[in-house]
């Protein structure tokens, strides 16, 4: 029996969000019980008295149903989720780099003690792609999987092709607009898009591959030149993460900015959307497309996460071979 309590780790842009939707879903019994943060010197939202600066108070909390971790420091929220699997707890994350990064190793720690993972908030935002994945395509070979990932990065291209506008201020406006991530180079250099791309990869195609070894160039060098020959062509310019099957059985990726031409569905994706086309053997060609950044589309789906947990739900990687997930690491402290 639940009792209907989260506990919430960070409380940013995403943390607000889901914090908004449980608060507009109190017909359904769900509370946020317990809100730790790491600053008390910053502005919120809500009285100080709302918050704990304890991540153990949260953890250790046996009242907390599900342990929602929403902090952008990719070492400590590393060390929380460690912590939180260890204790076989339910944890929701939308940390894309940290779960990019380590994923054979959280995929461990929930097979040896028993908790449940799940991230869907960390790919695409709202498109609950990861779900799609894994229930309509787990008995599927795919051909490929390609998309735009990056919300902040298609919201300066779009600005750049409709606007002619500038980048460090369509960039700004991003960052104002709570898509952007604390450091916005991971955007624009496509690394956050490579963070998905890898996670996708793991649910399409059963393949843990660590983004240190995968192709990706981001939007920084996309000049106005580049901008108006795109447009010449008919084209816009976006920064596609692809995943295909190749010829040998092996599976290519890459992120890179490309030519879009009118014809193809990426080229409708705009602002802060991000799309995917996923083609499936059998299935052919589907599209998904929806709000990839910003508080309210992400806390959304973290509460959908947060519902899936409760309903029984977890990833079962339907295509992963498990001798590529890894041992589990040993203890580590956390600075708050
Ligand atoms: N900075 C990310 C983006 C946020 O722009 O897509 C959502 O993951």
């Amino acid at each position: 029996k639940f009792k209907k309590r989260i506990g919430l780790i960070g409380f940013g842009c995403v943390g607000q969000g889901l914090y908004d939707v449980v608060e507009a879903s109190r017909h359904l019994g769900w509370e946020i019980g317990s809100i730790c943060v790491k600053d008390k010197e910053k502005p919120r939202t809500l009285p100080a008295s709302a918050f704990t600066y304890s991540v153990q108070d949260v953890l250790q909390d046996p009242s907390l149903d599900i342990i929602a971790e929403l902090i952008s420091d990719p070492a400590e929220a590393l060390v929380i989720l460690r912590q939180a699997l260890q204790k076989g707890k339910t944890v929701v994350s939308a940390n894309k780099k940290v779960i990019a990064e380590n994923l054979p190793e959280l995929i461990s720690l929930q097979q040896k003690h028993g908790g449940v993972l799940l991230y869907e908030a960390s790919v695409c935002g709202s498109i609950p792609v990861l779900r799609t994945l894994e229930a309509y395509y787990g008995s599927e070979p795919l051909v490929e999987v390609r998309g735009i990932l990056n919300g902040s990065s298609n919201y300066i291209l779009s600005k750049l092709h409709a606007e002619r506008g500038n980048f460090q201020s369509a960039l700004a406006q991003a960052q104002e607009l709570g898509f952007a991530e604390a450091d916005p180079s991971l955007d624009v250099e496509g690394t956050d898009a490579l963070n998905k791309l890898c996670i996708l990869a793991a649910h399409a195609y059963g393949l843990l591959v660590h983004p240190d070894e995968v192709l990706h160039f981001g939007i920084q060098h996309v000049t106005a030149e580049a901008v108006e020959l795109a447009a010449s062509l008919n084209c816009r310019i976006k920064l596609v993460g692809s995943l295909k099957a190749t010829s040998n059985g092996q599976v290519a990726l890459q992120v890179l900015p490309t030519f879009i031409p009118e014809s193809d569905a990426l080229y409708d994706v705009e602002a802060e959307f991000n799309g995917l086309e996923i083609e499936g053997q059998f299935a052919g060609k589907q599209f998904l497309k929806g709000r990839g950044a910003g508080s309210h589309p992400t806390g959304s789906a973290v509460w959908a996460d947060v519902a899936a947990a409760v309903r029984g739900y977890r990833y079962t990687y339907p295509k992963l071979c498990t001798s590529q997930v890894s041992a589990t690491s040993g203890e580590e402290e956390l600075t708050f």
